[in-house]
């Protein structure tokens, strides 16, 4: 049986009508941490001009093939094995990179050692769209937040949801700046992030 994140059929939706107009002229993605494979399927499916290539840990690569395998069309490619800490990343060139509900996931090296990966696969183009919580200048944007983050760290005192300020620092580093910050249904936020050294807008 397919594993199935309620959560994904919630925001589905909303993220796909920002990724339609953020990915609108890129030609291939690079999903990092695809997690069920639900996201996968349905953005690939309503942009067709993409080449999706979704990736996940090693150890959770089984359910995600088996999704991409039963639900998957023509553009969406066989998922990778990557775990953003093993760098340089094995993957194909992409022009544009999403990542959902990942970075209050990893700890903060492994956030940075994503945003080098991204830094390599994107070498200062194209566009990243990362979705999830955010908080500004260490404050939560609601309580459901500061009750998520306290769940999240009682699990794992690595994991936490971070600040946007300090992702964005990031990402200046890689090559990227920041062009928009999208409120999205409960309490998340889209960060879109351009290369600044020209290519894909
Ligand atoms: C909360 S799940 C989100 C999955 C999916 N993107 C979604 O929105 O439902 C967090 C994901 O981050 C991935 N992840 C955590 N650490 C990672 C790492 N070091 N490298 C790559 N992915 C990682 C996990 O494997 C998992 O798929």
């Amino acid at each position: 049986m397919l594993v199935t994140a309620e959560a994904c059929e919630r925001n589905k939706g909303p993220i796909l009508e920002v990724l339609r107009r953020e990915f609108a002229v890129a030609r291939s993605v690079l999903e990092v941490g695809s997690g069920t494979g639900q996201h996968a399927v349905h953005f690939a499916a309503a942009l067709p001009h993409l080449a999706w290539q979704p990736t996940e840990v090693a150890s959770l690569l089984g359910p995600l093939a088996e999704r991409v395998r039963a639900d998957g069309g023509a553009n969406l490619a066989q998922p990778l094995a990557l775990d953003v800490r093993s760098l340089p990343w094995a993957v194909p060139a992409a022009d544009a990179i999403f990542t959902a509900n990942t970075l209050h996931i990893m700890g903060w090296p492994a956030v940075t050692d994503f945003f080098r990966g991204v830094a390599q696969v994107l070498g200062g183009t194209g566009v990243l769209c990362v979705y999830g919580p955010f908080n500004y200048e260490g404050r939560f944007t609601s309580p459901s937040n500061a009750q998520f983050d306290a769940w999240l760290k009682a699990r794992d005192p690595a994991s936490g949801i971070r600040d946007c300020e300090a992702v964005a620092e990031l990402a200046c580093a890689a090559g990227l700046r920041l062009t928009a910050d999208l409120p999205m249904p409960a309490n998340n936020r889209t960060l879109v992030f351009r290369g600044t050294a020209g290519g894909v807008r």
